[in-house]
C-alpha cells in the first residue's frame, strides 16, 4: 500500500509554505498507508531559486524514511521564497510502501518523466506489464533511473504527449491520462501533474482507491458531477497510437456552478481531506478526473451497461478526523483483521490465474528447477511467521515430496544445525528484520545454501540478503499482532508449493483443486468476518478467565499455535495450542469442566481424530467452543457454543480458521482493557537477538 496525498488551489492565493504544509500534513495522514519514502512535487519557476535548479518549473523532492524525513529534507531548500504566493497551484505528494524496488530516493514517487519534470505522478498499486512497457519505451529511446514499475507510466505519457504533438495534434490532459490507463495493466490510483498543463491536475483509479475532497467559500451549486463518457479510441495506443476523434474539451466541462475560488483535495482515504472539507467524491475504477481552469469533470473511456451511473455524487462525510485515520476501525489491529479479504487479493495479484490453473511467482522464476533438486526444505522464521510455515509443511511434503523441516531460528542457531549446500532455506519474516532469522540466513548462505526470503516489506536485509524470494504484498502491518501479514505467509507458502509441482501429473488434480478453491477465498474471509458479534459475545464469556487451551491437529494444529499466540500477547492470559494427538500424553490432566477450551474441529481426513479428542475433553466435563465447517450437523448437535465457517480445501482451511481467534484474542483483550495495537514488552520489530 502507498498513500496519495494532491492539493490544487484556484484563484485561492496560497504561499507557497501554506501548499507544502498542506502536502506534508495530508501524506502524514496517509503514513500508515506506507512509510519507507516519501516525495513531493510543487511548482518551481524563475522567482523561486531552489538550490540544484534554479529554473526549475517542476521542483521534485524524494526522500527514503517517514514523512518528517521529507519535511526536513525540503524545509533545507535554499531561498526557497516560502512567502511568495501562487493564485492557482496544483501539487502532489506520496508516501511509500515499496513493491518494486528498494525504499530510496530514487525508488520514491513522485516518478519523474525527465530531469526537467515535464511529467510527474505519483501511484499506489502494482503494474503487471511494466516489463513490456519499459522494453517498449527503451526502443524509443527512454532510459530509466528507478526500479519501479511507475516510471514507465510517466515516460509513457511524456512519449504520448511529444508523439502527437509532433503530428500537430494539442491533446489535453485527460486524452493523454485516458490512452495511459488503456495500455495499463494492474492495480493503480495514479495522480499526474505536469508542467505543459499548469495549475491543473489529472487522475485515475482501477483497484486502488481515490478520491477527491471539495471546498469553497459558498455553497455548492450541485450535488454531483455528471460524467463526461469520451468516443473509444481506434487500436492500442503503444503499438498503434492513434488520435482519438476530435472533442471540444472545452465544451465538455461542467462546472461546479458558478463557484470560482476553489479547493481541492486529492487522497487515498478520507483521513487526509477531512480537516479541510466534509465533501467528497469516490473514484470509481477507470474514472478519469481531471481539474482545469477550477472545474472538476469526470470521464469515462465508454459507457458499458446502461444502468451504469452517469454521474458521481458528492458525499458529505460524517466523521471526526480520530475515527478515519483507522478507517471505521478503533484499532489498527482490527482494520487489519478486516483487511484480509483485500490483503490475500494482494497476495495473490497477477500470480494466481484460476482460469488457466496456473501460478507464477516471479521472484523465485528463475530458481524453481534448483529448489526442485534439494536435498531439504528448510522453513526458518519466528514467531506467528513460524506458524505459516508449521501450517503448511504437510502440503509442501505432498506437493513436492521432499524433507521438508520446519524451524525457529532461535533454536535452529543454538543447536548449530546441519547445513548443506544442496539446501534450500526459506526464511520467512513479515518485517524482514528480526534479528533471529537473518543471523539464521547468514549461518545458512556461508554453508552455500540457497536462500529464499519471504518477507511483506521490499528493501529489507532479509528480502536484500536472499537469492530469491516472495513478497507476501500484504500492504503495511501496524498492529503489533501479526494478523493479515499471517494469512498472506500462509497463502505465498501454498503458491511456492503450487509452483514447486507444477510439473507433476500425478499431482494435477489436487493442484488444480486448490487453484480453483483460491478465487473463492477472499469472499470466504468475509463471510468469517461476518461472524464478528458472535464472535463478541463469546468472548465476553471468557474474558475474565485465567486460561485458555485450544486443540486441534492436521492442517489446523497451527491455527491453534497461531491462536494461543494471540490471546497471550493481547490478553496476557495463559493460552497454549495442543496437538489434539498429544492430549492424553499429558494436557488431559488440565482438563476440568472449568477449564476453558477451543477447539478447531474441521471436515477434513483428521476430523474423526478430532473428535476422539472432544470425546475425552466432553467425558470430563469439558465444553469446547467448537470452529468447526458450516453445515456440520453432527457438532451442532453436540454443542450449544460452535462458530461455523465455510468449508474450503482441507490445506486452506487454516486461512478461515485462524480468523475466529484472530477476532477472539482481539475482543478478549479489549473486553480487558488492553491496547491492543501495543500489547506490553513487545515491539513490531525485533531487532536484536
Ligand atoms: C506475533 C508477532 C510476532 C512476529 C515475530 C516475527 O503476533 O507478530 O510473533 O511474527 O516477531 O516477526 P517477523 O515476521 O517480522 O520476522
Amino acid at each position: 500500500m502507498c498513500g496519495i496525498f494532491g492539493y490544487l488551489n484556484y484563484l485561492v492565493p496560497k504561499s507557497r509554505k501554506y501548499i507544502v504544509e498542506t502536502l506534508m500534513d495530508g501524506l502524514q495522514r496517509l503514513e500508515y498507508r506506507g512509510y519507507d519514502s516519501a516525495g513531493i512535487a510543487f511548482d518551481g519557476g524563475n522567482e523561486i531559486p531552489l538550490n540544484d535548479s534554479p529554473k526549475m518549473p517542476c521542483v521534485v523532492v524524494r526522500q527514503k524514511g517517514k514523512v518528517v524525513d521529507l519535511r526536513n529534507a525540503v524545509a533545507k531548500l535554499e531561498d526557497n521564497n516560502w512567502d511568495l504566493e501562487f493564485e492557482t497551484h496544483a501539487g502532489i505528494a506520496h508516501t511509500r510502501w515499496a513493491t518494486h524496488g528498494e525504499p530510496s530516493a530514487w525508488n520514491s514517487h513522485p516518478q519523474r518523466s525527465d530531469e526537467d519534470n515535464e511529467f510527474v505522478v505519483v501511484h499506489n498499486g502494482i503494474i503487471n506489464n511494466y516489463k513490456d512497457l519499459k522494453a517498449y519505451l527503451i526502443t524509443k529511446g527512454f532510459t530509466f533511473e528507478s526500479e519501479t514499475d511507475t516510471e514507465v507510466v510517466v515516460k509513457l505519457i511524456k512519449y504520448l504527449y511529444d508523439k502527437h504533438k509532433a503530428q500537430g495534434h494539442n491533446l489535453t490532459f485527460q486524452d493523454l491520462v485516458e490512452l495511459v490507463i488503456s495500455q495499463v495493466e494492474g492495480a493503480f490510483s495514479f495522480l499526474f501533474k505536469s508542467v505543459h498543463f499548469p495549475g491543473e491536475l489529472a487522475a485515475s483509479r482501477r483497484g486502488s482507491p481515490l478520491l477527491i475532497g471539495v471546498k469553497c467559500e459558498s455553497q455548492l451549486a450541485t450535488n454531483h458531477i455528471p460524467i463526461v463518457f469520451s468516443k473509444e479510441f481506434r487500436g492500442a495506443v503503444v503499438q498503434s497510437p492513434l488520435l482519438r476523434p476530435e472533442t471540444s474539451a472545452e465544451a465538455e466541462f461542467h462546472p461546479l456552478g458558478s463557484n470560482k475560488n476553489i479547493e481541492y483535495f486529492f487522497a487515498s482515504d478520507a483521513s487526509a481531506v477531512i480537516e479541510h472539507t466534509n465533501q467528497v467524491i469516490f473514484l470509481e475504477d477507470d474514472d478519469v478526473a481531471v481539474v482545469r481552469n477550477g472545474c472538476l469533470t469526470i470521464h469515462r473511456i465508454k459507457r458499458g451497461e446502461i444502468s451504469e451511473p452517469s454521474h458521481r455524487e458528492i458525499q458529505e462525510l460524517f466523521m471526526e478526523i480520530q475515527q478515519i485515520m483507522k478507517g471505521n476501525y478503533k484499532y489498527f489491529m482490527q482494520k487489519e483483521i478486516f483487511e484480509q479479504p483485500e490483503s490475500v487479493v494482494n497476495t495473490m495479484r497477477g500470480r494466481v490465474n484460476a482460469d488457466k490453473l496456473n501460478v507464477t511467482l516471479g521472484g523465485i522464476k528463475d530458481y524453481v528447477s534448483e529448489i526442485k533438486r534439494c536435498r531439504r526444505l528448510i522453513f526458518i522464521a519466528c514467531g506467528t511467521s513460524f506458524h505459516s510455515a508449521v501450517a503448511t509443511r504437510q502440503l509442501l511434503e505432498e506437493l513436492t515430496e521432499l524433507p521438508v523441516m520446519v524451524e525457529l531460528a532461535s533454536d535452529f542457531l543454538d543447536r548449530n544445525t546441519p547445513v548443506f549446500r544442496d539446501d534450500v532455506c526459506v526464511f520467512i519474516s513479515q518485517s524482514g528484520e528480526t534479528a533471529d532469522t537473518i543471523l539464521a540466513l547468514r549461518y545458512c548462505k556461508q554453508r552455500g545454501a540457497l536462500i529464499v526470503g519471504i518477507t511483506n516489506t521490499v528493501g529489507s536485509s532479509i528480502s536484500r540478503e536472499s537469492h530469491c524470494g516472495i513478497h507476501i504484498n500484504a500492504g503495511p502491518e501496524i498492529g503489533v499482532a501479526s494478523t493479515k501479514a499471517y494469512t498472506s505467509q500462509f497463502l505465498s507458502l501454498v503458491m511456492l508449493g503450487l509452483v514447486l509441482s507444477e510439473d507433476s501429473l500425478s499431482k494435477k488434480p489436487r493442484r488444480d483443486e486448490i487453484i480453483r478453491s483460491l478465487r473463492d477465498l477472499p469472499g470466504q474471509i468475509k463471510t468469517v468476518l461476518e461472524l464478528d458479534d458472535q464472535i463478541l459475545e463469546l468472548s465476553k464469556q471468557l474474558y475474565t478467565e485465567k486460561s485458555l487451551l485450544i486443540m486441534g491437529r492436521g492442517f489446523n494444529y497451527a491455527t491453534c499455535l497461531e491462536g494461543a499466540l494471540k490471546v497471550k500477547e493481547l490478553t496476557y492470559m495463559h493460552s497454549e495450542g495442543i496437538l489434539a494427538g498429544e492430549l492424553k500424553h499429558g494436557p488431559l490432566a488440565m482438563v476440568d469442566p472449568t477449564m476453558p477450551i477451543v477447539m478447531v474441529l474441521m471436515d477434513d481426513p483428521v476430523k474423526q481424530k478430532c473428535m476422539n479428542a472432544y470425546q475425552q475433553v466432553a467425558a470430563r466435563g469439558g465444553n469446547p467452543i467448537i470452529i468447526c465447517n458450516e453445515n456440520d450437523e453432527e457438532l451442532s448437535q453436540l454443542s450449544n457454543r460452535t462458530i461455523k465457517i465455510p468449508r474450503t480445501v482441507d490445506c486452506l482451511q487454516g486461512i478461515l480458521s485462524v480468523i475466529p481467534m484472530q477476532l477472539l484474542s482481539f475482543h478478549i483483550a479489549v473486553l480487558r482493557g488492553y491496547d491492543v495495537d501495543c500489547p506490553r514488552n513487545l515491539a513490531k520489530s525485533v531487532t536484536k537477538n
